[in-house]
């Protein structure tokens, strides 16, 4: 008989909330007396320890993970007509943006140890109505980047990682999201660096990139009231930013922590008979 044991959650948020409340809640008050909720210095000072941390010249937070990655996919043009390659062994919200912007999900299979994009199944999909590739670094391992990045170039194609369940994943010396030509975060609570609310980021090297995603967030508006392209309103508010600074500085303590956790069930699980425990790449 299969008995459950509902007595451990998978993770719970009050417990890291109670660790770092004092610093938490004192850097939320001080945003609520500012009366700056929208923006301004809080905001503009986590998109600079974001791009810091990731190490890109450019971060522009936006208001969820989807978000990142609808502006993403618009920013380079992508939409009726063409094809964009990814997974369907992910959240919906990876390929419910490319069916947003009008582009096809091409879905490739998944490697079945590391549950990441088949990359050699990735090149046999590429057609000349491909247009991007979106690798997804699920459970915070992330994709072979030094393979796709050879794949794209060949074919010229944009590559947007979704960094939604991997802040602060590595592939060999680079952090993911700063590999591609654009990286797509998610700080929804659970994440890995996650807020107490929405929330996302994109990161990438493009000014130009930055630029526009920058316009297509604020509604298309370049200059004020003046409006580009119908765009959307996509904004990260400042007590979210106030709580992602102060988990950030502990990111990397955390990832450690859950990676210490994780191959303690490794350990024990992969000593039981009929099971196969997830194989870690080496990073690159
Ligand atoms: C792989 C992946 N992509 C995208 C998203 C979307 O992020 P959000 O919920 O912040 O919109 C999520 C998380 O929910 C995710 O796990």
């Amino acid at each position: 008989m299969i008995q459950t044991v509902n007595s451990i959650p998978a993770f719970d948020l009050k417990q890291q909330y109670n660790a770092i409340e004092e610093e938490v809640s004192a850097a939320v008050l001080e945003v609520l007396a500012s009366g700056g909720y929208i923006g301004g210095s809080i905001v503009a000072g986590l998109e600079q320890q974001l791009a810091d941390y990731i190490e890109v010249n450019e971060c522009i937070s936006c208001n969820s993970g989807t978000d990142a990655l609808y502006l993403a996919l618009r920013a380079y043009g992508i939409g009726v007509g063409d094809e964009v390659i990814t997974t369907s062994f992910t959240f919906i919200a990876t390929s419910e943006v490319i069916s947003a912007v009008g582009a096809k999900p091409v879905f490739v299979d998944i490697n079945e140890a590391t549950f990441n994009l088949d990359l050699q199944q990735v090149a046999t999909a590429i057609t000349p109505q491909t247009k991007a590739i979106i690798p997804v670094h699920l459970f915070g391992q992330p994709v072979d980047m030094t393979e796709l990045m050879g794949i794209a170039k060949v074919h010229n194609l944009v590559v947007i990682e979704d960094c939604a369940q991997s802040t602060g994943a590595m592939w060999g010396e680079k952090l993911v999201g700063s590999i591609g030509h654009v990286g797509c975060f998610s700080f929804y609570p659970t994440k890995n660096l996650g807020g107490c609310g929405d929330g996302g980021a994109i990161t990438t090297n493009d000014g130009e990139i930055a630029a526009k995603i920058r316009m297509l967030k604020n509604h298309g508006q370049k200059d004020r009231y003046y409006y580009e392209e119908v765009g959307v309103n996509s904004r990260l508010d400042a007590i979210q930013a106030a709580v992602l600074q102060i988990k950030l500085r502990y990111l990397d303590t955390w990832n450690q922590q859950r990676k210490g956790i994780a191959s303690r069930y490794q350990s024990y699980l992969s000593q039981l008979p009929n099971i196969i425990t997830p194989h870690e790449l080496g990073g690159g």
